[in-house]
This record gives structure tokens, C-alpha cells and sequence, in this order.
């Protein structure tokens, strides 16, 4: 094993910088074993890609600490997060993902397509009379997060007190008391409007959900929560960095930026090629070793923590070519979307916001440049996600 000190792994400073570490383990010591700073657990991370889907796959590696002699409390990270499906091994998955199924099927996804096509107008022709937007706060961000808000039934107007919820709850041992009081206000705020719900049930995924709950066996108040904070926390913080990092991408390889200019039908493949490149989730949540499991040539103990680094995987060159270079004609399968029984949900959503966004951006402006200094970009803190603070760029048509 490399020692720690050789990768800055939680070094904030260095995230700019983190494909180049990641590609660095890979070659050296590619399943990694490393101490996370709040717990002090063991944490294996796995960055080849043949490795990563073996674990993400694997029977004997799963979601429940407490079937790895974990305690649940320690690992689950927010309580509520760890009644959902994201957390949880089948037969529980099966029941919660079959829930909201239907409702991210590609086909019902498409429905949306007008509705985010006149989100993603309004806030161009925002840009297009300015001269200029900044990308995260402007467009990444509010896009996704109406949609989402929308499609539960969930009041658009609360988005900013959402965001500041699910980022205290995304990172509850970074501040206790933050998350707990934050998985109190989520609480009572869903609470409130599932009641409304049962009273006067909407057109909305929410009141399924409520009328779920009522049936008793398919769906607790706990799992309720879960399911609903799980779903805002996912259309806050993923698609918002495919956008950023998708429109960086394009400004760091202008040839790519000019073809999809002339040809905007290409932005599906840009948006394939972006989640491979630069994905928004830099390392998928946590895993636990049920038993002692061979990765690679390495054995992992029974209590471990696993983490498959998604980012080092989309870069692997044993599969893909030149895996460096942007290129959006590639056609190549990636995990930026993870992988098996857990593989994303909203990944035809995902898909089809971040395609309208690239496809009116390049019908829209000839050109487009970046804002500042490339080195004055700001990285997210954490191995959870990978994208920048914020992105001001230039446009013109
Ligand atoms: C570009 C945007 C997105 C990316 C890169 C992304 C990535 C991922 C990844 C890697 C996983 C697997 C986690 C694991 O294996 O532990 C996942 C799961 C999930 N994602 Fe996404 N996601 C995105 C957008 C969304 C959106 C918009 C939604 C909801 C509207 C969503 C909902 C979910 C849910 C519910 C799961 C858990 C699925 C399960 O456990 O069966 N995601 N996502």
C-alpha cells in the first residue's frame, strides 16, 4: 500500500487538480486504502473500472453497515437519507425504487420536454439581453431544482432553504448540529405538505407517495421522508454540475464548442461524453464489506468501507482510448451514473436537461468565453462531487 501522505485526497486545495491524483493511483495502487478525517474508519478507495463495477456489483459488498458489524448510526450519515433506497439493500430497494419508477421512466422524462424547454429559454433570453450569465447560479442550478420541485409537488419558492438542508444534510459529520437541526425543518416542512396532500391530493409525485404511505406496507413516514429528501438532494446537486462542468468543457476545447454550434443536434453525445470526462459524482456513496473480498489483487476486510471512485474509472485507459481527451463523437458506456441495481434513477432526466441546455446554448451564441481567470474557479469541498462554485461566462449570438 502507497502511504496517504502520497495523494491529497482530502486536501480542498487540490481538488482542482483531483483527475491527475486519481490518475496516479490508478497506475500505483489502484485499490487504495486511505483513513477518513471525521471517522477514522478504513476507507478502500477502488479507481480502475473493471474494480468498480465488480464492487458496485458485488453480493458480499452492499448499503447496510450494520450487516458488515457497523454501526448504523456512525456510517448512515443523515437518518432519513438511510431509510431510502440509495441506502438500503433489497428486498427494501426493490419495494422503494418500484415506488417512484414510472415516474423517470425515459418515456414519462420526455413528457417534461416542453416544460424545460421554456425553463431553459426564459433564463438564456435572461443572458442573451445581458451579454453574459453565470452558468451555476443563473441556469445550472435553478433548472434542475424547478423541475424536480415540480415534478414532487414541492413549492418552487423554497428552493434556497432545500439547498441549504440538503448540503447540511449531505455532510452530517462536518457539522452536526447544522444537519440535526436541518433534518428537523425538512422534517416538519414535509410533513405539512404531505398532510396538505392527504387532504387534497395533486397531480403530483408526492401524493402518490402520501397515498402509498396509506397503504400501510409499501411505504413508512420514515421512508417517506427519505424518498422525498433523496429525490431533492439528487436534483440539486448532480445535474447542476454535468451543466457547469459540460459548459467548462466546451471552453476548454473550443473545436468541440464549434461543431456543436453548427451541428446542436450533437449535444446528447456531448452530454455522454461530458459525464465521462468530468462527471458530476466524483466518488459513489459508500459501500461496506459484508465478508473478506478480493479486489483486484487486494483483500478487503469484513467492516470495511468501499468507495468507487467514478471519476478514475471514466478515465481508466485499460478502457477507454486517449481517455484524456474530450471527445464527444466517442460512444463509449461509462459510470458517471453508477452502475447495477442502484444505477441512477433520474438519468433520463439528467440526460434531457443537460441536452436542452448544450443544444440552445450553441443555437444560441456564436460565441461563448469564460469570465475570469480559469484559475480563479473554485471547486467543490468533498469526494462526494465534482464541479465548480461558479462559472461567469461572455455570450454572444
Ligand atoms: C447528472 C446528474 C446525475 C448523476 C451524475 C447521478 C449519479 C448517480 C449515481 C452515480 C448513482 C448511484 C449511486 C450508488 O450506486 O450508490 C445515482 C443514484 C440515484 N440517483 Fe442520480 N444522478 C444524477 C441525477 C439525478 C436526478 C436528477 C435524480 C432525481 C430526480 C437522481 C436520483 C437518483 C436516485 C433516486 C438514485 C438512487 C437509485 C437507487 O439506489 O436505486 N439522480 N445517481
Amino acid at each position: 500500500m502507497a502511504g496517504t501522505t502520497t495523494y491529497p485526497i482530502w486536501d480542498v486545495e487540490a481538488r482542482g487538480d483531483s483527475h491527475a491524483m486519481w490518475a496516479r493511483m490508478r497506475h500505483a495502487d489502484p485499490v487504495h486504502e486511505t483513513v477518513g478525517p471525521l471517522t477514522g474508519n478504513r476507507i478502500w478507495l477502488v479507481t480502475r473500472y473493471a474494480d468498480c463495477e465488480d464492487v458496485i456489483r458485488h453480493p458480499a459488498i452492499g448499503k447496510e453497515p450494520s450487516k458488515a458489524g457497523l454501526a448504523d448510526e456512525v456510517f448512515a450519515g443523515d437518518q432519513l437519507l438511510s431509510r431510502s433506497m440509495i441506502s438500503v439493500d433489497p428486498p427494501d430497494h426493490t419495494r422503494l425504487r418500484r415506488l417512484v419508477n414510472k415516474a423517470f421512466t425515459p418515456r414519462v422524462v420526455a413528457a417534461l420536454e416542453p416544460r424545460i424547454r421554456e425553463l431553459v429559454d426564459e433564463m438564456l433570453d435572461r443572458a442573451e439581453r445581458d451579454g453574459h450569465l453565470e452558468v451555476i447560479a443563473d441556469l445550472a442550478f435553478p433548472l434542475p431544482v424547478t423541475v424536480i420541485a415540480e415534478l414532487l409537488g414541492v413549492p418552487v419558492e423554497d428552493r434556497e432553504r432545500f439547498r441549504t438542508w440538503s448540503r447540511a444534510l449531505l455532510a452530517p459529520a462536518a457539522d452536526p448540529t447544522a444537519a440535526e437541526e436541518a433534518g428537523l425543518a425538512f422534517t416538519g416542512y414535509i410533513d405539512a405538505l404531505a398532510a396538505q396532500r392527504r387532504a387534497g391530493p395533486e397531480d403530483d409525485l408526492l401524493s402518490r407517495l402520501v397515498a402509498a404511505e396509506d397503504e400501510g406496507d409499501h411505504l413508512d413516514r420514515s421512508e417517506l421522508l427519505g424518498m422525498v429528501l433523496l429525490l431533492l438532494v439528487a436534483g440539486h446537486e448532480t445535474t447542476v454540475n454535468l451543466i457547469g462542468n459540460g459548459v467548462l468543457a466546451l471552453l476548454d476545447h473550443p473545436a468541440a464548442w464549434r461543431e456543436l454550434v453548427d451541428e446542436p443536434t450533437l449535444a446528447q453525445a456531448a452530454v455522454e461524453e461530458v459525464l465521462r470526462y468530468d462527471g458530476p459524482v466524483e466518488v459513489a456513496p459508500l459501500r461496506f464489506a459484508y465478508e473478506d473480498v478480493t479486489v483486484g489483487e487486494v483483500t478487503i476486510p469484513r467492516g470495511a468501507l468501499v468507495a468507487p471512485v467514478l471519476l478514475a474509472a471514466n478515465r481508466d485507459p485499460e478502457r477507454f482510448a486517449d481517455p484524456d481527451t474530450f471527445d464527444i463523437h466517442r460512444k463509449a458506456p461509462h459510470l458517471a451514473f453508477g452502475h447495477g441495481i442502484h444505477f441512477c434513477l433520474g438519468a433520463p432526466l439528467a440526460r434531457l436537461e443537460s441536452a436542452i441546455v448544450f443544444e440552445q446554448l450553441a443555437q444560441r451564441f456564436s460565441s461563448m468565453t469564460l469570465g475570469c481567470e480559469r484559475s480563479e474557479l473554485r471547486w467543490l469541498e468533498g469526494l462526494l462531487l465534482r464541479g465548480v462554485t461558479a462559472l461567469p461566462v461572455t455570450v454572444a449570438s
